[in-house]
């Protein structure tokens, strides 16, 4: 026998480089909190079902609340020789009260153990990247609130398409927002379900009882098939999927935020809060913040493919890649809570430059399809008003005027039926105001896109 806590069927010490290898103590540290409670569930059910004394169970609580204790103040240490978070408290449990700590483990694996302890750690820790949407979309409904009348170009394919209101454009972002946060909700159902009492794969032959168990560490749920509980990890795969979406949403409005305060857009302007300067150019003003965002989408995108990879061929139940399950998350949450929070703080303190916006939409063809909808109304065919307007721009771009500069006596030579009406309608700001098919961009349907989503934020 050797000295590990499995070691009774070795004869051989295992060597230090596999120990190392096997090692997930240097990471799964971080659910000490989790693994202490999930211990003190499990001893309490073993003692209420007496399979364990009750001066036995008494003796293991205390040990595992002076564990609490030590561990709150930072004096626990842990040691890649016991391998992972589990065999090491149970290590330091025996330092604590002596041998009886080995009854702990009666009717329990770390297959179960591990398992219950991430669900636990993910459901404790998705209402906080709730919270951080939440707050981010606060942020994006009160700027919209501020900027319903600012007109600048829509586009499409990067190119001006037609003119928006900035409110609205702002909006879009919200619902997408909104529906990162209804997928973390969701997510939350599957990490409520408690794998504890699974044992190994089969279940135990000793006299358990989950519901106990999963009562006392709040899950709602329990895993109907122990196989079932040891072997996935789909809540964790939803949890990466969801933060990779979240990560893209976040990384599109970064891409935005970047263009749009180059000198060749000006739109917008960070503040000197959340940006840098160049070590070289005295003139720089880097959008750092809104790079490195979209930066890391890569990495959260990366431990989704990576988790996704490790479990496709894994028969069941538990293997050990399983124990790969848990660095990508742990950086996926230390990942997105921060990009969520700088995000927040770049957009309500950046200005924004509602001339250049407004300018940008005169200056262009983004008027066409007001053109082309004039004519259309007067009774051209749209297809046929659609190629005149065209061929207006096509001699527009050669001769540098616009649409809405055009004289009456041009206009008229295509209708007669013409009047001073069109200059009217080809303004940007009566081409957004215009807009009033649901969801559209009109004020109004900005101000009622707005006031939905007070209503979403107010209840939740
Ligand atoms: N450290 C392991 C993990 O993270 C715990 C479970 C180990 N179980 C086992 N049968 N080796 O997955």
């Amino acid at each position: 026998a050797t000295n590990k806590p499995w070691g009774g069927r070795f004869q051989e010490n295992s060597s230090l480089a596999a120990d190392e290898f096997g090692a997930s103590i240097g990471f799964d540290q971080l659910m000490a909190n989790e693994d202490l409670e999930g211990s003190l569930a499990h001893v309490e059910m073993l003692r209420d079902t007496k399979i364990i004394s009750a001066p036995d169970a008494a003796t293991i609580i205390t040990g595992l609340k002076n564990l609490q204790t030590k561990l709150q103040n930072g004096q626990l240490q842990f040691t890649v020789a016991n391998e992972d978070i589990h065999m090491n408290i149970e290590a330091l449990l025996a330092k604590e009260i002596g041998p009886v700590a080995g009854k702990l483990h009666t009717a329990r694996s770390r297959n179960d153990q591990v398992a219950t302890d991430f669900h636990l750690y993910l459901k404790k820790r998705l209402p906080k990247v709730i919270h951080e949407i939440k707050h981010l979309q606060n942020v994006l409904v009160t700027k919209a609130q501020k900027h319903i009348e600012t007109i600048m170009p829509g586009y499409t394919h990067l190119q001006h398409a037609q003119p928006i209101s900035y409110g609205h454009y702002l909006m879009a972002y919200f619902f997408m927002f909104q529906r990162d946060v209804e997928r973390f909700n969701f997510n939350k159902k599957h990490t409520d379900i408690s794998p504890l009492g699974a044992a190994a794969l089969a279940g135990t032959t000793f006299p358990i009882d989950r519901h106990q168990t999963a009562k006392k560490l709040g899950f709602k749920k329990i895993y109907s098939n122990s196989i079932d509980a040891v072997s996935d990890r789909d809540f964790v795969l939803e949890f990466l999927s969801n933060a990779a979406i979240l990560m893209l949403h976040l990384s599109r409005l970064s891409e935005e935020i970047i263009l749009w305060s180059s000198y060749e857009f000006n739109y917008l302007e960070l503040s000197d809060q959340y940006t840098t300067g160049s070590s070289i150019m005295p003139q720089k003003k880097n959008p750092d913040m809104a790079e490195l965002i979209r930066g890391k989408s890569g990495r959260v995108f990366g431990h989704l493919m990576s988790l996704l990879t490790v479990i496709k061929a894994l028969p069941l139940a538990y293997d050990k890649d399983l124990q790969e399950d848990k660095e990508g998350t742990f950086d996926t949450l230390k990942t997105i809570i921060p990009c969520l929070k700088i995000m927040s703080e770049m957009i309500a303190t950046a200005k924004v430059k509602t001339q250049v916006m407004q300018q940008a939409t005169t200056d262009d063809f983004s008027n066409a399809t007001e053109l082309a909808d004039y004519l259309a109304a007067k009774g051209i065919p749209f297809r046929q008003a659609h190629a005149i307007v065209g061929k207006l721009v096509l001699k527009g771009l050669k001769t540098g005027v616009n649409l809405q500069d055009i004289p009456l006596a041009e206009y008229q030579k295509i209708m007669p039926e013409i009047d001073t009406e069109i200059y009217h309608d080809l303004q940007a700001r009566i081409a957004v105001q215009r807009r009033q098919s649901l969801g559209g961009t009109s004020f109004q349907q900005v101000r009622q896109q707005i006031a939905e989503a007070q209503q979403i934020l107010k209840n939740s």
